[in-house]
């Protein structure tokens, strides 16, 4: 297994160097009209970071086994290097998914900055360029997952990541978080005074991502835009008419940008505000239905999510686990109920897992793509086909 996907990703590493040398002619080798389109009949299947449950996070392979496995969207986090690229990587610091501490060469890069109120120590993202980044290898956060492929792969850029979703051989979304926008703009600077967000919001227009959620722009380059930060999601809302999300973070966590709490946040009077530039949020399922710490059981869900959907936003809670020491015990250790509950009885509308082959097992047994074509769905492939013949 672990040679089948080292030669994968080599295969795909292969493509994205086609792809990238000849970034005009590949636009129309990737062929939209006639790939399988994104499913939108049922809640999403986030692929967070990949299919992280399995393969290091955020890695090439981890995201081509989320696509085998069934995902909508595959789901990453951005950031920036030191000389201004744009990546895929969750944390600031590279100490706990990647071999850096094993690179004597960058000993002495180790810093303490200010991260969102804390002083954090580490080898910083920020303090490394793109081809430091790509010296070191990524590894599994967590002990108890599987760590065959430690060690194997790199870390990837934003560009990558696209091409690996615009590669797939069905339609595939991507779901790009804005990720620490304070932190990057104070410590990595770009030319012409661009910012973070501005490279961001580039680099999705440079691929061909634009249009309202559900055009048909939209449905040939399916994506969410993600952030915590909402004066991100309102600066970058003049740029881009894509469609975002806000993410909302556990009770105790104020805004990194603007510093309000999580009850104002999610009052009516706020949501009734960020509605005007997202279409959904994006909260931690923990915070939709308290767990009692005493027992690990749920208590009673609060009415986020009725609240959220009566304003006409989509709620695509965080972050499903398989392992008993995220399910909670009314969920008799089986990740399944614990979809079955949130499916049905909450009813979001997609949701973060890191095990996106078990979230679509239970959807293809519980609501099986159709069988007929949708009408509207097989008249737009022949308008394409027309077009195609030059009618
Ligand atoms: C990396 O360093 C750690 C200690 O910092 C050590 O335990 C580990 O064996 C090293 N790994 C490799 C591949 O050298
Ligand atoms: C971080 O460390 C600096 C230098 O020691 C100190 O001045 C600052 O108050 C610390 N910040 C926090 C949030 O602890
Ligand atoms: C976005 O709007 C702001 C103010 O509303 C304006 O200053 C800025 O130039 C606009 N940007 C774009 C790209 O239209
Ligand atoms: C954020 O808000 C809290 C509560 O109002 C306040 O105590 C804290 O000083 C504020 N932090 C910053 C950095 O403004």
């Amino acid at each position: 297994m672990a040679s089948f996907w080292h030669d994968v990703s080599l295969i795909v590493l292969v493509l994205l160097l086609i792809g990238v040398s000849n970034s005009k002619a590949s636009h129309s080798q990737l062929d939209v009209n006639h790939k399988k389109p994104i499913q939108t009949f049922r809640p999403y299947n986030i692929a967070h970071r990949g299919s992280n449950g399995e393969l290091p996070e955020e890695t090439a392979a981890a995201y081509l086994r989320a696509i085998e496995e069934g995902a909508d969207f595959i789901e990453t986090d951005i950031l920036a290097s030191k000389d201004g690229h744009l990546i895929c990587f969750h944390d600031v610091t590279l100490d706990a998914t990647t071999n850096v501490a094993n690179h004597t060469e960058f000993a002495d890069r180790k810093r303490t900055y200010e991260v969102q109120g804390e002083n954090v120590t580490g080898w910083f993202i920020v303090d490394f360029t793109l081809k430091e980044l790509k010296s070191l290898r990524v590894k599994q956060r967590l002990s108890f997952r599987d760590q065959r492929y430690n060690g194997k792969y790199q870390i990837i850029t934003f560009e990558e990541y696209i091409l690996i979703a615009l590669y797939a051989d069905r339609i595939v979304g991507i779901y790009p978080e804005i990720k620490n926008p304070i932190f990057i703009n104070q410590h990595v600077k770009w030319s012409g005074g661009k910012n973070f967000e501005d490279k961001f919001v580039e680099m999705l227009l440079k691929y061909g991502y634009k249009g309202e959620y559900m055009s048909e722009n939209w449905l040939k380059q399916p994506l969410f835009i993600q952030s915590f930060a909402p004066t991100s999601l309102i600066y970058i809302s003049n740029m881009t008419n894509s469609p975002k999300l806000f993410l909302i973070d556990d009770t105790t966590i104020p805004t990194q940008d603007t510093n309000q709490s999580y009850y104002e946040i999610t009052s009516n009077s706020y949501l009734t505000f960020i509605r005007n530039y997202v279409i959904g949020i994006g909260p931690w399922k923990d915070t939709i239905v308290p767990p009692n710490p005493k027992d690990n059981c749920l208590g009673q869900p609060t009415d986020l999510v009725a609240r959220a959907h009566a304003l006409n936003l989509q709620v695509h809670p965080y972050t499903f686990r398989n392992e008993n020491q995220y399910l909670h015990f009314d969920f008799h250790q089986d990740p399944y109920s614990e979809y079955e509950y949130w499916l049905n009885e909450i009813g979001v509308d997609g949701l973060f897992t890191d095990f996106t082959g078990s979230l679509h097992k239970y959807q293809q047994w519980t609501t099986p793509y159709q069988k007929e074509k949708n009408p509207e769905a097989l008249l737009r492939e022949i308008a394409n086909m027309l077009k195609n013949d030059g009618y």
